[in-house]
């Protein structure tokens, strides 16, 4: 049977076994910075939750978490049209709480600017950001990235909670999609 993403797949940019330790190695770093505290962990919909799931998982420490919906892309679309919007917000207030924004890739920079912007005036002790890939070279907006998984590679990537259409965010590598995919 062939199996459903290989026509998509050019090659595993990231194995499952290697993501998985560098998540312990980030819990374990999240859990000795924030030992003395109760964090409240934001994950960015829909992209981030396979990383907030496994992460929490590995956490040694008391915490929350809590939901952010924003868009930039399109449905189908593979490049960022750079105009960010809100879908859904949080539940809980962040008003004197240590927040920890955690996503799954941090591409133009647009949307994580956009959520600090939006959080920091809320008064959190605390706001910090925590990523599994940094696609470094596509940056637009600066943003400081206080935990990041990998630094990675200009090309277009799927799996781990990174969608291709909507499907294959449940993949446990990180994948690069064919070049003959590519959008012109
Ligand atoms: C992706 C990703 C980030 C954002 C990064 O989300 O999850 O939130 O794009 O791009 P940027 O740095 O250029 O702003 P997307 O809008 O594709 O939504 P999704 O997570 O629901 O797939």
């Amino acid at each position: 049977m062939t199996i459903v993403y290989e026509p998509y797949l050019g090659e595993v940019l990231i194995d499952g076994e290697t993501i998985q330790r560098r998540v312990v190695a980030l819990a374990q770093q999240i859990s000795e910075d924030y030992h003395d505290k109760t964090p409240l962990l934001v994950c960015i919909l829909k992209g981030g939750i396979v990383f907030l799931v496994d992460l929490i998982k590995q956490l040694q420490i008391p915490h929350s978490i809590d939901f952010m919906a924003v868009s930039s892309y399109g449905a189908g679309a593979r490049q960022s049209t750079g105009a960010v919007r809100i879908i859904m917000d949080l539940e809980q207030n962040i008003d004197g709480r240590h927040v920890l924004i955690v996503e799954d890739i941090v591409d133009s920079g647009r949307t994580l600017h956009y959520i600090y912007s939006l959080l920091k005036p809320r008064n959190p002790a605390s706001l910090r950001i925590c990523t599994l890939l940094n696609k470094y070279e596509r940056r637009e907006v600066d943003v400081a990235l206080d935990y990041v998984g990998f630094d990675i590679p200009n090309k277009f990537v799927f799996g781990y909670g990174l969608d291709l259409d909507e499907v294959f965010r449940n993949l446990p590598f990180v994948g690069v999609l064919k070049d003959e995919l590519l959008p012109q």
